[in-house]
């Protein structure tokens, strides 16, 4: 069972106009496969694919960090940032909804002996200062290491304001920790905020970005943060049989995302907000929304009758529950909203 895909494209019907189920659905466009094709690759286990080298060294500029690596997952960047701040015996702080904490299959403690401490998030899906100085453990044989903060944004759609960020990191810095972002949608949150990169970046020792949600690749994270750590990270990476060769074809598609598919996002989030109010307006369930997501808890009972009716009109949502998670991306145009809109309301009205 995959709560996130739920209905499966081959369940669904021939006709699939519109995919909410997940950004990660979006096939490359035309001019992504054009640079894909046309990308200069080398060997970058070797440091020699300069399609490579451009990326990291574009995606850690815009951000303003020293390095960055091209992985390729936002759970393996994820864990190897975690690798090179944390050994053995140490402990991660993370929200206890976090994808690093639900949804990475345990890998810090699989493959690092990295021990999480999952903790509450507020209603802005942050965390809050108290709780992350709650957590942190006294120097004492009886406990894990602290030793890293993790956080999310976007987190559930929510993108969290740099200043809550900002407290939770202080405090961990007091005690000594590092800071990690998981910015699988760094570029929804920084477009919902209307900030710079940079400055949301700043708060953070390494942020992780994935490029095979919102912006459209096949494949592919970067990590960045100062060299040394980057560079740790690298030899993490290598461990856990990441270590990539020709693969200037996908970091092609990378940069090609940066230049063309960051503007595009506030469309994604437009048409989530749009979703969202048509929902709102039938009365059906509890909606919530933010940037490129919209979650709607149904009554129990029309689930299942809901994801059938939905998929004989082309659109699939995912298998969630009580809140199913839609998600809006570059492949899903007004065309496609319109198809979803009406086929949530004629399903209520047949009610
Ligand atoms: C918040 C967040 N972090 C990390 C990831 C992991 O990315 P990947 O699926 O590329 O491993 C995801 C994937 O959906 C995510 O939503």
């Amino acid at each position: 069972m995959n709560h996130y895909a739920g209905m499966t494209r081959t369940s669904g019907k021939a006709n699939l106009v519109c995919d909410l189920r997940s950004d990660t659905l979006t096939a490359p466009d035309e001019g992504m496969r054009a640079a894909m094709a046309a990308a200069e690759v080398g060997d970058d286990v070797y440091g020699e694919d300069p399609t490579v080298n451009r990326l990291e060294a574009e995606m850690a500029s815009r951000l303003g960090k020293e390095a960055g690596i091209f992985v390729s997952s936002g759970t393996q960047s994820n864990l190897v940032a975690m690798m090179a701040h944390c050994g053995r015996g140490d402990e991660i702080i993370v929200g206890n909804g976090y994808h690093i904490y639900c949804d990475e299959a345990g890998g810090p403690a699989v493959l690092a002996g990295i021990s999480p401490c999952p903790v509450a998030t507020g209603a802005d899906g942050g965390i809050s200062p108290e709780t992350v100085a709650g957590a942190i453990k006294d120097d004492d044989p009886h406990y894990a290491r602290s030793r890293l903060l993790c956080l999310e944004n976007t987190t559930d759609g929510k993108a969290v304001p740099i200043e809550k960020m900002q407290a939770a990191a202080q405090v961990a810095r007091e005690h000594g920790l590092s800071v990690h972002l998981d910015g699988a949608r760094f570029f929804n949150a920084v477009t919902a905020l209307g900030c710079d990169a940079k400055d949301l970046a700043r708060v953070f020792d390494t942020v992780s970005v994935c490029l095979s949600k919102g912006l459209g690749t096949p494949i592919g994270s970067v990590l960045v943060g100062d060299a040394a750590t980057i560079a740790k990270a690298r030899r993490h990476r290598k461990i856990l049989g990441g270590g990539m060769r020709q693969v200037g074809v996908l970091a092609a598609a990378g940069l090609h995302a940066l230049e063309h598919n960051i503007a595009g996002l506030a469309e994604d989030h437009a048409r989530a907000a749009h979703l969202a109010s048509t929902l709102q307006d039938l009365d059906a369930g509890d909606v919530e929304t933010g940037t490129n997501m919209v979650f709607f808890s149904p009554a129990p009972e029309h689930h299942a009758a809901l994801r059938s009716h939905m998929a004989e009109a082309g659109v699939l949502i995912g298998g969630q529950s009580p809140a199913i998670r839609m998600v809006l991306h570059r492949d899903v145009d007004d065309t496609a909203l319109d198809r979803a809109v009406s086929a949530f309301s004629s399903y209520y009205q047949n009610q």
